[in-house]
């Protein structure tokens, strides 16, 4: 099962700060979609993200999962961070079966447990301790700890971003993979515009100074996807011009904000 986010007119305004950090933010994403949010540093990608797992409430608005609104953090909404955050004294099996433990999820959980290190590569791995594991494979390791909770949706804050390209490349083709076959609903922040192309349907950029979403690229690329096709470099250009409009939109350059007609894109959507 997958779940809808509606994000609702939100905006928000940390404790002793003038100026709203997010500002009448207005999405929905559809169950089973994948949605990459990039934009600057700062424009509120990771509040927006907290929001959606309930350990933020929005100032102003409000986030609703499945209809329903969101104020507190739940398994079924599941967020992975850059780092693994593992246990180190514990073996990789040990490590996924304690999410199941801290969630309460403990019906089954030995068979959840074994299915996810399978499905992401780990199956032979598992008695082995994660001090013993690369980068990547920690990852993973992260990886199956959260799908062992068979989450309805999948909240990804920059996971890849300390790994090396190849094992980047390698874990965003299988994840993408897993949450279409797992029926996910994901939710993904990058910096990085290829690997946007890569995993999402739809791409929201955001600005910042108030932190807004922009605008919106879809992605209309069948899975699994190949970086070298031509047409992948077409939707990158076309999302990488998005972005760079963004971006001089908050520096203030105004000539950014009209592309010349040669390399316009499509006219912006509102994600409603
Ligand atoms: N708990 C907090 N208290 C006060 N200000 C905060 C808090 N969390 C974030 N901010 C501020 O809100 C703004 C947006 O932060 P956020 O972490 O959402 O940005 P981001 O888009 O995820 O950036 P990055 O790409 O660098 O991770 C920043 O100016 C940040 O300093
Ligand atoms: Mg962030």
């Amino acid at each position: 099962m997958s779940a809808t986010v509606t994000i609702d007119y939100v905006s928000h305004t940390f404790r002793g700060h003038r100026e709203p950090t997010l500002s009448s933010v207005d999405a929905r994403i559809e169950a089973g979609e994948r949605v990459a949010l990039v934009g600057r540093s700062g424009c509120g990608k990771t509040t927006l993200l907290q929001m959606m797992a309930g350990l933020l409430l929005p100032s102003e608005g409000v986030v609703r999962i499945n209809n329903r609104q969101v104020t507190r953090p739940n398994a079924r909404w599941n967020l992975m961070f850059q780092k693994a955050c593992l246990y180190p004294w514990l073996n990789v099996r040990e490590n996924v079966r304690l999410g199941c433990l801290f969630a309460g999820r403990t019906e089954g959980m030995e068979d959840r447990v074994d299915r996810f290190l399978e499905l992401v590569g780990l199956g032979d791995r598992r008695d082995a301790p994660v001090q013993s594991l690369s980068g990547g494979q920690q990852q993973r390791v992260a990886l199956a700890r959260s799908l062992s909770l068979e989450p309805e949706l999948l909240l990804l804050d920059e996971p890849f971003s300390a790994l090396d390209t190849f094992t980047r490349g390698a874990l965003q083709d299988d994840v993408a993979q897993i949450a279409a076959d797992q029926d996910l609903t994901m939710v993904l922040i990058t910096h990085d515009i290829d690997e946007a192309v890569a995993m999402a349907d739809r791409v929201f950029v955001m600005a910042q100074n108030p932190g807004r979403v922009l605008g919106e690229e879809p992605i209309p690329l069948a899975f699994p996807r190949n970086r070298h096709a031509p047409e992948f470099s077409r939707v990158r250009e076309r999302l990488m011009h998005r972005f760079e409009a963004a971006s001089g939109l908050q520096s203030g350059n105004e000539a950014a904000e009209t592309p010349s007609a040669d390399t316009q894109p499509p006219p912006i959507r509102r994600a409603v």
